[in-house]
Order: C-alpha cells, then sequence, then structure tokens
C-alpha cells in the first residue's frame, strides 16, 4: 500500500539525484508551484481544491526551512476529515481502508487524470490493487464487471448493506435489468425462487458456465428439483433432453412466463424443436417426426389443442414406452383387455368399449350396435385404436386415419362420414357402411377372406 509514502514524507527532502540540478530554496514560498518548482502538484486534468489554490499549507508544513524540509499537518485520515467531514459518517459497513484512514490508498492527495483523484486511471485497477481478481479467471463475465464499473454495484466508503453494496437482493439486480423487471410484474406464472435473490442461481461478478450461472444449468435446477432427476434417471424410458445438454431449460423457462409449468414456449413448438424431424436412436430405432401437432390444416386431438402434451406423455421419463402417462397398445391387433387403453380412457368413458349396444355414447354405431364394441372388445384380434385413429391430428373428423400401414405400403381407409353414420373401404376388403338412424343390414363383421395378417400389418 501507500504507507511507503507517507513515511517518506517526514524527509520531504526528495534527493538531489532526483532533483538534478535544482537547488533547494532556502527561502519559504508563498507558492510552491511558483518557478515551476511543483508545478507538477497543478498540472493534472482534475485537480484537488486546495492545491489548485496552491494552498499547500492546509497540509505541509516546514520542518526546517533552511533545508526546505517538510512535514504533513496531520496524519492519515485527519489529514482529510479536517475538510471532509461528511466521509466520516457512520455506516453499518465502512470499508476497511476507509476505517482505517488509508485515504491515500485510493487517492492521489494533489490530483489525478481521472475524477475523485484515484490513483489508477480505471477504477477496477484501483481496486485490484488490494482485491485479487474478482473474476477469478472465469470465462463469463458479467458486463458491468467486465467493464470496472465496481462502483455501479459498490460504495467505496461506506454502506448500510452488507458487502457495501448498493443495493439489496433482487433490487440490485432489477435497477439494472429493468427490462426483466417489467416481464416479472406481467408474467402469469413466476418461478417461486424469482421472489428472492438472483443469486440463488447467477453469480455475480463471473462464472464458467453462460449467464454467470452458478453451476450448469441441469445441476442448478436439480440442485432444488431432486425428485425430477431421481425419476429421469431411474424411469424405464428416458427422455434424453432431461439429462443432457442444457437439460431443463430446453423445455423450462427459468424465471418466469404466461405458460403453465414454467413452459419455455406453447409445447407443440418447444417439442418440436427436436421433433420436427425424425430421430434416429443409438439402437437404430427411429423415432417418427410429429410435425403433424402444429399442422393448422389438421383436425387436432383435444388435449393438443390445448398444449398438453403432458396428457399422454410422461415428458421427464416413465414406465411405459413411447413415454406413454399409461398403457397403450403397440400393435393393429390387441386382444381385448380394458386395461391396455388406460391412455384413452384416463379421459374419454370406457364404456365405449364395455357396452355391446348403446344409443348415445358413440357415434360409432349401426342402429345400437357398439362398433366399438365389435371392433375392439375381441379376445381374438381385436383391433387397437390405433387401427383407426390416429392420436395427434388427422384430417379426417373423429380423427380417423388417412391410411393404415400396410406391409411397405400406406393402406387407404377411406373413411366418409355421412349425417347419421358413415363408412370406410380400407382397400383391402369391400365397403362397410354404419347408419345410427337406420341400421345397414348387417354384414358380418368377421374378417373377410381378404383381411391383411396381423404380420403384414405393421403398427
Ligand atoms: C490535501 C493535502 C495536500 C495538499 C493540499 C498538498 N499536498 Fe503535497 N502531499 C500530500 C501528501 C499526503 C503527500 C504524500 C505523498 C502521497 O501520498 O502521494 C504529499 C506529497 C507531496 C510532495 C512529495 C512528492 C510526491 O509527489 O510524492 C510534494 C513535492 C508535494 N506534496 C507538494 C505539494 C505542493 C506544491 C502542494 C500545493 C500546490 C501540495 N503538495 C498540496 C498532501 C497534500
Ligand atoms: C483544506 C480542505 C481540504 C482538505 C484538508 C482535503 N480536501 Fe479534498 N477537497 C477539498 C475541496 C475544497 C474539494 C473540492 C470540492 C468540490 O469540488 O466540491 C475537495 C475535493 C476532494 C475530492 C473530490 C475530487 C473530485 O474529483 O470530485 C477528493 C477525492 C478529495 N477531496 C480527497 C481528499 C483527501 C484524500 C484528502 C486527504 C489527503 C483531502 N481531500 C483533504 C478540500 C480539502
Ligand atoms: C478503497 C478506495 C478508497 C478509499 C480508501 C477512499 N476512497 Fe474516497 N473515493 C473512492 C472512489 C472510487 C471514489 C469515487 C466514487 C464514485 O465515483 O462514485 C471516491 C470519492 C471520494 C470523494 C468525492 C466524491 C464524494 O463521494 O464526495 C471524496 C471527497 C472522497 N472520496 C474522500 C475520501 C476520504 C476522505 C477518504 C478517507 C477517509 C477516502 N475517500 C477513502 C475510493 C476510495
Ligand atoms: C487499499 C486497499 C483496498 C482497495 C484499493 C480496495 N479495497 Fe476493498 N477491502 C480492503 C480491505 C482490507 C477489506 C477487508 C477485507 C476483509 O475483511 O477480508 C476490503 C473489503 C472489501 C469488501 C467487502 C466488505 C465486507 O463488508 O465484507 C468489498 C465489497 C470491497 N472491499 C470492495 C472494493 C472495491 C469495489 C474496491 C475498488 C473501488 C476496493 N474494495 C478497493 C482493501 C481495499
Ligand atoms: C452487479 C453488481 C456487482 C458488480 C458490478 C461488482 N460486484 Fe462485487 N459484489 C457484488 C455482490 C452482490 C457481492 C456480495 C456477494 C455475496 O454476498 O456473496 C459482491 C462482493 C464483493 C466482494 C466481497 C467478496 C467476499 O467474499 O466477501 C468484493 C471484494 C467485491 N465484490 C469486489 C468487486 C470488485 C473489485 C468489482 C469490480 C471489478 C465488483 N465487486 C463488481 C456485486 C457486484
Ligand atoms: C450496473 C448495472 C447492472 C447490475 C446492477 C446488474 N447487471 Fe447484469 N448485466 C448488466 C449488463 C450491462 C450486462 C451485459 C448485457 C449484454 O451483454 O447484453 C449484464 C448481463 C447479465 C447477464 C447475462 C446476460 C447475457 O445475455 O449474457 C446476467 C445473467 C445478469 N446480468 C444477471 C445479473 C444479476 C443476477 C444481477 C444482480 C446480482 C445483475 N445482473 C445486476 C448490468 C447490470
Ligand atoms: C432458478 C434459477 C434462476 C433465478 C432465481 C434467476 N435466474 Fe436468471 N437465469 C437462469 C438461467 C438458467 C438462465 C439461462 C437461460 C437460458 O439460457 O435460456 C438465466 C438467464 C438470465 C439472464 C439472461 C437471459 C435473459 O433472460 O435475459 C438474465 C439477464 C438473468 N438471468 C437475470 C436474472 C435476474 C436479474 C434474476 C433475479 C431477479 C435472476 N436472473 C434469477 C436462472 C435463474
Ligand atoms: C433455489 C431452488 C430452485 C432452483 C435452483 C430451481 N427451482 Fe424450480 N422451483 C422451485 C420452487 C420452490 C418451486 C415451487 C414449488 C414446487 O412446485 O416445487 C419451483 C417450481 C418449478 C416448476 C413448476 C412451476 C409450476 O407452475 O408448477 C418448474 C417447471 C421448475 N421449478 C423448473 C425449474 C428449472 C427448469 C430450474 C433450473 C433453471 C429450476 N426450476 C431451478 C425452486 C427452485
Ligand atoms: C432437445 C430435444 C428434444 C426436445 C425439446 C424434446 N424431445 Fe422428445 N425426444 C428427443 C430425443 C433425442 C428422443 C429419443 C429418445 C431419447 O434419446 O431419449 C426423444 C423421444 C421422445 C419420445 C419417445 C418416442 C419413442 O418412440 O420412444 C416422446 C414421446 C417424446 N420424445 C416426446 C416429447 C415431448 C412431448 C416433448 C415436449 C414436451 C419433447 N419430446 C421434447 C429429444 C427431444
Ligand atoms: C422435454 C421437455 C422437458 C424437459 C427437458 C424438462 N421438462 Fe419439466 N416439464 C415438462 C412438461 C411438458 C411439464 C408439464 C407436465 C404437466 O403438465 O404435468 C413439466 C413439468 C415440470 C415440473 C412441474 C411438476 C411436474 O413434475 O409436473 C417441474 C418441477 C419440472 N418440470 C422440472 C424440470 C426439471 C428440473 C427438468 C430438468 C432436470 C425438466 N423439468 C426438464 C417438460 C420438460
Ligand atoms: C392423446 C394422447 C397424446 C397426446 C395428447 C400427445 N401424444 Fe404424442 N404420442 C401418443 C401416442 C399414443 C404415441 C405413440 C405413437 C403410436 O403409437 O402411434 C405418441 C408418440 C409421440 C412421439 C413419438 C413419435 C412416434 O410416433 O413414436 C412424439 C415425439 C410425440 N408423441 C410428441 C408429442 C407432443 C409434442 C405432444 C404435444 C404437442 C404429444 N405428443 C401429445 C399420444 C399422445
Ligand atoms: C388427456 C385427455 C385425453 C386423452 C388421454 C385422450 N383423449 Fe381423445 N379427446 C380428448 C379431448 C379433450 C377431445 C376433444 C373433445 C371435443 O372436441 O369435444 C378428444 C377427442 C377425441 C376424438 C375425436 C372426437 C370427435 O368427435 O372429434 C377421438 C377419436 C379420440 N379423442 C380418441 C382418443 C384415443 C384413441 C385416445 C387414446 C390413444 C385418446 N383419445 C386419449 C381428450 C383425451
Ligand atoms: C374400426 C375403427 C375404429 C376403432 C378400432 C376405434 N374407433 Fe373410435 N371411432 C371410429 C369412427 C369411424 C368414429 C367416428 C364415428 C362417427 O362420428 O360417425 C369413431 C369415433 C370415436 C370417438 C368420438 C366419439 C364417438 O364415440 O363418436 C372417440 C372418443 C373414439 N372413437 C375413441 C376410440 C377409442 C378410445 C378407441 C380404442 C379403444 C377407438 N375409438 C377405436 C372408428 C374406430
Amino acid at each position: 500500500m501507500r504507507s511507503r509514502v507517507l513515511g517518506l514524507l517526514a524527509v520531504m527532502v526528495v534527493s538531489s539525484a532526483a532533483w538534478g540540478a535544482v537547488e533547494r530554496p532556502v527561502v519559504p514560498v508563498k507558492n510552491c508551484t511558483q518557478g515551476e518548482c511543483h508545478a507538477k502538484e497543478r498540472n493534472y486534468k482534475f485537480q484537488h481544491g486546495p492545491a489548485a489554490l496552491g494552498a499547500c499549507d492546509v497540509c505541509h508544513m516546514p520542518a526546517d526551512e533552511k533545508k526546505h524540509t517538510y512535514t504533513l499537518k496531520q496524519k492519515d485520515k485527519a489529514l482529510c476529515d479536517f475538510c471532509h467531514v461528511e466521509k466520516m459518517a457512520a455506516a453499518k459497513v465502512v470499508h476497511k481502508p476507509v476505517a482505517d484512514g488509508q485515504c491515500l490508498g485510493c487517492h492521489n492527495p494533489h490530483g489525478s487524470g481521472v475524477k475523485a483523484m484515484l490513483r489508477r486511471d480505471e477504477l477496477a485497477k484501483l481496486c485490484a490493487d488490494c482485491h485479487k481478481d474478482v473474476t477469478q479467471g472465469r470465462k463469463h463475465v458479467h458486463g458491468p464487471v467486465a467493464s470496472g464499473s465496481c462502483a455501479a454495484c459498490h460504495n467505496a466508503h461506506r454502506s448500510d448493506l452488507p458487502k457495501l453494496l448498493v443495493g439489496q437482493g433482487r433490487e440490485l439486480c432489477l435497477g439494472c435489468h429493468d427490462q426483466m423487471s417489467k416481464q416479472l410484474a406481467t408474467v402469469k406464472v413466476l418461478h417461486k425462487p424469482m421472489e428472492g435473490d438472483c443469486q440463488q442461481c447467477h453469480e455475480v461478478h463471473a462464472s464458467n458456465e453462460i449467464m454467470q450461472l452458478k453451476q450448469s444449468p441441469l445441476g442448478l435446477c436439480v440442485s432444488c428439483h431432486d425428485p425430477v432427476k431421481q425419476l429421469a434417471e431411474s424411469a424405464k424410458f428416458k427422455h434424453s433432453p432431461v439429462t443432457q445438454g442444457d437439460g431443463c431449460i430446453a423445455c423450462h423457462t427459468p424465471h418466469g412466463g404466461d405458460l403453465a409449468k414454467l413452459m419455455k414456449s406453447d409445447p407443440a413448438k418447444a417439442c418440436l424443436t427436436c421433433h420436427n424431424k425424425a430421430i434416429t436412436m443409438a439402437d437404430k430405432r427411429v423415432v417418427p417426426a410429429v410435425a403433424e401437432i402444429a399442422d393448422k390444416k389438421l383436425s387436432l386431438h383435444g388435449p393438443i389443442r390445448e398444449g398438453n402434451c403432458a396428457g399422454c406423455h410422461t415428458p421427464h421419463g416413465g414406465q411405459v414406452s413411447r413415454l406413454l402417462s399409461k398403457p397403450y397398445p403397440e400393435t393393429f391387433y390387441e386382444s381385448f383387455d380394458v386395461e391396455k387403453y388406460a391412455l384413452c380412457f384416463s379421459c374419454h368413458d370406457k364404456q365405449l368399449v364395455l357396452l355391446d349396444k348403446t344409443t348415445g355414447l358413440t357415434n360409432f354405431r349401426n342402429g345400437d350396435q357398439n362398433l366399438h364394441y365389435a371392433h375392439v372388445n375381441k379376445t381374438d384380434k381385436g383391433r387397437s385404436c390405433r387401427a383407426c385413429h390416429s392420436t395427434h391430428a388427422s384430417a379426417h373428423p373423429a380423427h380417423v386415419r388417412e391410411s393404415v400401414p400396410y406391409g411397405k405400403w400406406e393402406l387407404p381407409i377411406n373413411f366418409k362420414p355421412t349425417k347419421t353414420g358413415g363408412s370406410c373401404a380400407p382397400g383391402c376388403h369391400q365397403e362397410f357402411g354404419y347408419d345410427r338412424v337406420k341400421a345397414v343390414p348387417s354384414k358380418s363383421l368377421t374378417a373377410p377372406a381378404t383381411r391383411p395378417s396381423a404380420e403384414v400389418i405393421q403398427k
């Protein structure tokens, strides 16, 4: 520090070597800057009031006039608080060098190239004289720290807040991040920790993570949401984005937003950032693209219209294949058991496939014969819903499929609805019709001879 210099003062006899040819005046001069002896003490861009006035004697007094040696009138801060009384005001936190009266640790008593007579031309360098690099060499440095604006957050002398701060908690941050301040006031869903300190998640000076996060985004989120981590890791069927890359923030926004469960954007959009194209897995299995979920020309299944992918999927991982929340057959034919359709019947009435006669339960009936029952509820080769319905979206009413995969061929279903019924002519067999008002004379619903075999129909 500068005590070195203070020590020098008693003998402000600068050695003759340093003074070169200039001779020490024997008579006290009124103005020490006269004759350019000490012109340098007045040659600063920012000058100290008394020095500028040539009032050198408010701080210096002769020790030995003959020898032209000088001593300081006061020691340490007494030299300064003689005039700067207000700088001595009490506060909860006083910066150690200030409390110790080391005003000269930071200020040059005569003037300086920068305002406030600082000893360094950059504030951060001044702080760094005593504090080791607060960025600790980390990669991502906070804007105001990078620009050396330590004083934007810290008072140099004193403060009533800890760490000499100018503001507290999130208010300190929102003072500059005013856009966010406005956002937070209007969002519908606020992430609970946002009510507290931003420092739960962010470093203030610098970090090796993006956005000065305290940990990797994933590590940060699971530090509070351990159950999600447990689930994601223990699930029989895993969803890799939850535990890889940026993890949680692939789907969620960390601060707040207008969507339920802090979804980053409406799920169709959030999920489509990855699922707009097919994904080939390590075992070569292909997860088909689901671009249909955002296709405005199609009629979307209710929960998808509402952006509720989680109505059927377990986004963090789960116990049923295809990340489904409940069982649903993977195959075209399926021996009947209502539990196999638990997914659909978590929202729809299961009587749909349990009653063989009905007059109102379903529109898929011939007179009062329930054709859902007829197709699905069979111990041998019942058709699963997927035989006729697409799950996410379809161009047809009631989400009836365009076609069914048949070998390598997409077999058209040719569904034609009417006011009171409909018909389908699935390429491979004759047309069947049904009518709710005037039942179509019963053709056998047992399979025609040309019925495709289960092996050929793949889905
Ligand atoms: C506010 C008090 C104050 C005033 C006013 C002041 N000085 Fe100083 N001066 C000091 C202190 C303290 C030092 C010790 C050196 C340091 O800490 O930089 C010093 C050191 C010096 C030195 C030693 C060389 C150096 O730069 O370190 C000279 C010469 C000097 N002052 C001349 C002057 C002259 C000439 C004036 C008037 C134009 C003046 N001072 C006004 C406080 C003051
Ligand atoms: C004789 C009175 C006096 C003494 C003693 C004194 N100052 Fe000052 N100081 C002033 C005056 C006058 C100003 C100009 C105030 C203004 O411009 O508002 C000033 C201004 C300052 C400034 C502000 C400069 C700027 O650019 O805004 C600093 C910093 C300062 N003094 C530090 C010190 C330090 C450190 C000491 C002790 C070494 C000290 N002063 C001793 C009178 C004094
Ligand atoms: C740790 C460094 C440091 C120490 C020690 C320090 N100051 Fe300062 N001082 C500063 C900085 C930095 C500024 C400029 C603040 C700003 O720009 O907001 C400043 C500004 C000032 C100012 C002018 C602006 C104001 O706030 O009125 C005065 C006067 C002043 N200091 C006096 C003192 C006195 C007297 C002491 C000793 C009791 C002292 N300082 C100790 C860093 C320090
Ligand atoms: C002359 C040396 C010196 C300079 C220059 C200096 N500091 Fe300090 N600072 C200290 C000392 C000594 C402490 C007390 C350290 C401790 O208690 O471990 C301290 C403590 C602090 C603290 C912690 C206060 C608390 O309540 O725990 C902050 C914040 C701080 N300084 C910020 C700054 C900033 C910002 C600057 C630049 C404007 C700066 N310092 C310049 C010496 C200095
Ligand atoms: C965006 C605001 C902000 C800026 C800019 C900033 N700091 Fe800090 N600083 C803080 C906060 C908040 C703390 C308290 C951290 C805590 O409580 O753990 C702190 C703490 C400190 C501490 C005390 C560390 C400790 O462990 O006690 C020092 C020293 C410090 N800052 C120095 C600096 C220096 C030097 C700069 C400029 C290079 C700077 N700060 C810039 C907000 C800031
Ligand atoms: C003095 C004003 C100021 C304060 C106070 C402040 N910031 Fe900043 N912050 C900035 C600036 C300037 C940037 C850089 C913006 C840029 O690069 O676009 C920034 C950037 C950031 C970034 C990175 C943004 C990006 O796009 O890279 C984060 C995160 C951040 N601040 C968080 C905080 C937190 C948390 C606090 C409170 C501890 C805080 N800020 C306080 C001014 C401030
Ligand atoms: C629960 C943890 C958490 C909390 C609390 C938090 N953040 Fe963040 N913040 C993050 C994450 C994670 C990111 C990175 C988001 C990304 O990259 O998509 C981020 C990004 C940012 C960004 C840059 C991107 C943007 O949205 O502008 C700023 C600025 C920011 N945070 C400021 C703040 C402020 C200010 C606070 C306190 C009011 C705060 N954060 C509280 C986790 C948090
Ligand atoms: C400091 C602890 C903490 C951190 C870190 C944290 N959260 Fe939270 N989060 C909470 C609390 C508390 C709640 C509200 C209580 C609850 O629902 O568990 C919450 C709720 C949520 C919710 C549910 C919101 C709702 O409307 O039901 C989501 C989603 C969420 N956090 C995601 C994240 C993500 C993503 C991250 C990482 C960027 C994260 N959290 C980091 C504490 C945290
Ligand atoms: C960051 C990319 C990414 C995002 C965003 C994403 N996924 Fe995935 N998803 C994948 C990958 C990669 C797979 C392949 C399996 C694996 O690696 O876990 C997958 C697999 C799936 C599967 C399983 C398919 C199967 O046949 O096994 C479903 C269902 C799924 N995702 C639904 C969703 C939903 C719903 C969302 C939105 C809430 C979503 N995904 C968001 C990358 C993503
Ligand atoms: C693939 C997208 C995706 C990823 C990645 C993801 N989530 Fe979620 N998360 C969701 C969806 C969709 C919901 C809504 C579930 C609902 O509505 O029931 C949700 C809900 C939540 C909830 C609310 C409570 C609950 O379980 O329903 C929390 C908390 C949560 N997520 C935390 C996390 C955390 C922590 C991570 C990272 C480890 C993460 N999420 C990763 C999509 C995702
Ligand atoms: C009504 C239930 C339901 C809803 C709601 C739903 N899905 Fe699915 N999803 C399924 C079923 C069932 C499968 C399995 C495909 C199959 O068996 O034909 C599937 C498969 C997927 C697949 C894997 C592709 C495939 O065919 O294997 C992705 C990706 C997917 N869904 C994403 C989403 C997204 C994103 C949302 C929300 C926008 C969503 N799902 C909403 C039931 C649903
Ligand atoms: C999360 C709840 C939910 C689940 C699970 C669900 N659905 Fe739906 N389903 C709905 C809603 C809501 C509608 C829209 C009803 C409306 O538009 O009035 C709907 C509509 C339908 C329709 C069209 C009705 C019409 O008249 O247009 C069919 C067909 C359908 N669902 C079949 C299924 C099948 C097959 C499954 C199982 C794979 C299933 N649903 C799972 C909620 C669900
Ligand atoms: C053989 C083809 C076929 C199978 C298999 C099938 N459906 Fe349907 N479903 C239809 C047709 C055709 C309609 C449209 C009836 C109408 O509006 O004329 C329909 C309509 C619906 C509706 C709309 C309400 C109603 O009943 O009219 C729901 C919900 C529904 N089906 C659910 C299911 C579920 C759940 C499964 C599996 C358990 C399933 N379907 C299996 C052909 C089928």
